[in-house]
């Protein structure tokens, strides 16, 4: 059992032991899991090369971390409850000894179509069980998975496809969003026609529509199960052995396949999750984000499990059939924790106060929030409203790349501030640095944010591309780890985290590079060139602002253009990346050397009119007041 931190005087006491000692602190917190043999090394590192080991030549298997370490006390006890779209429909609880049941049947499912030990697993499923199931079927035999988030386009689930040279994809027959029915099958089926290395496609019938079928290469998720044995030997892997790819935006290129080993992520998802959560035995933990993003791996399937938590996995959407579904959820199944992303909690506070009163919530103990800065009026309508007051809120700074949450207060334990991520985890040992690379060191400092320890649940590599890891994460100051994030941190020691500093928006908790969301947008026909910022939105926290010169008008005029420049990033990345305005401008402002000068485009589309600075060095500086006056015409 994984040590829980249960005092402030605690926190500080292995806060200090964490830094003072990182490879004790850590070995004896992997020293409560089960291993075939114990690692030699607790740690070998350098951030200069890079290269990050942690328990190496452990052998492990992170399936019988949650199952065989848990069935002897736990095994009628429920793993997953499972909340269906619509209210009305069944729902499922799988107990460990049944989620087990399944996991064991389909790793031999996967065993029997020729997947191996590090081959690759693409999964692009909507929020069922069968995808808890398929992911831990994965790490069960050893072989990898890469799930891409059912939101994605044909396109962007091919490009991931191919960067991971996946050999088979899990999937299903549709998906139910609220209201809607999508078709999922048939955006795999088009993403494959470029997509050679796939031999087998495994469909989970959920929405029951009819579908092509390809003969020889499709399968029933359901015919494969019914002859599948429920007895499996789960495969033997490093601790540095990989467990699963997680595609992230970055501010250049295209998606980075993000990296996670078996050992150090293990470790570190499910002391994050015990500590920061405050889980006690018999609890229910809720997080309501999709499985496709990291925290869904970290949050849903993981930490949870591997403590052998109760984790609630919703299938539906926030507002289905109505702004209290949350709420309703909570009390149908009496949730005690409640994870979820500040642009839900803000589309929710819009809807109005009436989905929310007299819900009561007894159950809950405490909510938390990820994914983007929460606002102080979310912060504290969360806390009024949702928390009635009494639950203590975690607002936790974490990324695809840090595994599980780096800072954050631990439930009740660390006094919370509004929109204060608060004090790092035991382990991370987080430094503020300027332009320069120079540590800010005390408190009342602002700059960017970078880690200067390793921590167990970190990245390794970008798959396929070791170098770009290096220039990503290791070239801008050395010997750090850069996070990406500006932060500041005031005169308690607290940090608050500001927002990105480099070219990555953050859009409903969603991470978009603007130099992909330009490059869909030139792949139109009538667009010579595009400049996409961010600009502050209500409710999604950023929205997404493309400025855009075309060489000529189509027939159907600027409306028609704009329409289908939305239709065509809708195509080439995903709906969640269409821009919410659209500006065409004659000319983008550029230095003299060709860069384009995006300070001022983010203050034009933040509503700046007349200060920005120094514009000395732009080629023609009079296309400034032309952009001005055109946005101040767009609605
Ligand atoms: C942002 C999500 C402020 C941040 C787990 C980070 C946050 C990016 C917070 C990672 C928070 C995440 N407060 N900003 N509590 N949590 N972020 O990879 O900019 O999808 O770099 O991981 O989200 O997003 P990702």
């Amino acid at each position: 059992m994984i040590n829980k931190i249960s005092t402030l005087g605690g926190y500080i006491h292995e806060y200090q032991k964490s830094v003072a000692n990182p490879r004790e602190f850590w070995e004896q917190i992997a020293h409560e899991f089960y291993w075939h043999k114990k690692w030699d090394k607790v740690l070998d590192w350098d951030f200069r090369e890079p290269r990050i080991e942690w328990f190496k030549n452990g052998k492990l298997n992170i399936t019988e971390n949650i199952f065989e370490r848990n069935l002897f006390t736990r095994g009628n006890q429920p793993a997953i409850i499972w909340e269906p779209n619509d209210p009305n429909d069944q729902n499922r609880i799988l107990t460990y000894n049944e989620l087990y049941r399944e996991v064991c049947k389909f790793a031999n499912v996967l065993l029997s179509m020729g997947i191996r030990k590090g081959d690759r697993v693409a999964i692009y499923m909507p929020m069922i069980p069968e995808l808890a199931i398929s992911m831990l079927a994965c790490a069960r035999i050893g072989a990898v998975h890469s799930i891409v988030f059912a939101g994605f386009s044909a396109n962007s689930l091919a490009d991931r496809i191919i960067d991971a040279e996946a050999k088979i994809v899990l999937t299903s027959d549709g998906a139910y969003r609220g209201s809607k029915t999508i078709p999922i099958k048939e955006i795999v089926d088009e993403a494959l026609e470029t997509c050679p290395s796939v031999e087998h496609v495994v469909m989970v019938e959920r929405t029951r529509e009819k579908v092509a079928v390809k003969a020889g290469r499709d399968h029933l998720w359901s015919d494969l199960m019914q002859s599948a044995s429920h007895e499996n030997q789960a495969v033997e892997v490093d601790s540095e052995d990989m467990l699963f790819i997680l595609y992230t935006s970055g501010s250049t290129g295209k998606p980075k396949g993000i990296v996670h080993t078996t050992g150090g992520y293990m470790v570190y998802a499910a002391y994050t999750f015990k500590n920061v959560f405050q889980y006690s035995d018999g609890d229910v933990y809720f997080c309501s984000a999709d499985i496709g993003w990291i925290t869904g791996h970290s949050y849903i399937i993981y930490g949870p499990l591997l403590n052998g938590a109760t984790s609630l996995m919703f299938e539906g959407i926030p507002t289905y059939p109505d702004g209290g579904r949350y709420w309703d959820i909570v009390n149908k199944y009496n949730v005690n924790q409640f994870y979820t992303a500040p642009t839900a909690i803000r589309a929710l506070m819009a809807l109005g106060q009436q989905f929310v009163e007299n819900k009561g919530m007894p159950s809950l103990k405490v909510l938390g929030s990820v994914g983007e800065p929460i606002n102080e009026m979310a912060w504290h309508w969360y806390h009024d409203h949702v928390g009635n007051n009494r639950c203590p809120i975690v607002d936790t700074w974490w990324q695809t790349e840090t595994g599980g949450i780096a800072i954050s207060p631990l439930a009740g334990i660390i006094p919370t501030k509004p929109s204060f991520a608060t004090l790092p985890m035991p382990g991370i040992q987080p430094v503020i640095v300027d332009h320069e690379g120079k540590e800010l060191a005390g408190r009342s400092v602002e700059g960017i944010l970078c880690i200067k320890f390793p921590w167990p649940g970190m990245l390794r590599t970008i798959y396929g591309d070791h170098e770009r890891f290096k220039q990503t994460y290791f070239s801008n100051y050395d010997n750090l780890y850069f996070s990406g994030d500006g932060v500041k941190r005031d005169e308690d020691g607290y940090y608050r985290i500001l927002g990105r500093v480099d070219d990555v928006i953050n859009v409903s908790g969603h991470r978009m590079g603007t130099a992909e969301v330009e490059n869909a947008i030139n792949a139109h026909p009538l667009v010579n060139e595009s400049a996409v910022v961010g600009y502050p939105h209500d409710i999604k926290g950023q929205g997404i602002f493309a400025f855009v010169v075309c060489g000529e008008l189509s027939t159907g005029g600027e409306e028609g253009i704009k329409t289908s420049i939305l239709k065509a990033v809708s195509k080439i990345i995903g709906p969640i990346a269409k821009p919410d305005k659209i500006l065409l401008v004659s000319g983008l402002p550029k230095t003299r050397s060709g860069k384009i000068m995006r300070r001022i485009l983010r203050k034009i589309a933040e509503g700046e009119t007349a200060s920005f600075g120094d514009t000395t060095t732009l080629l023609d500086p009079g296309v400034v007041n032309e952009i001005v006056s055109a946005a101040q015409k767009l609605k």
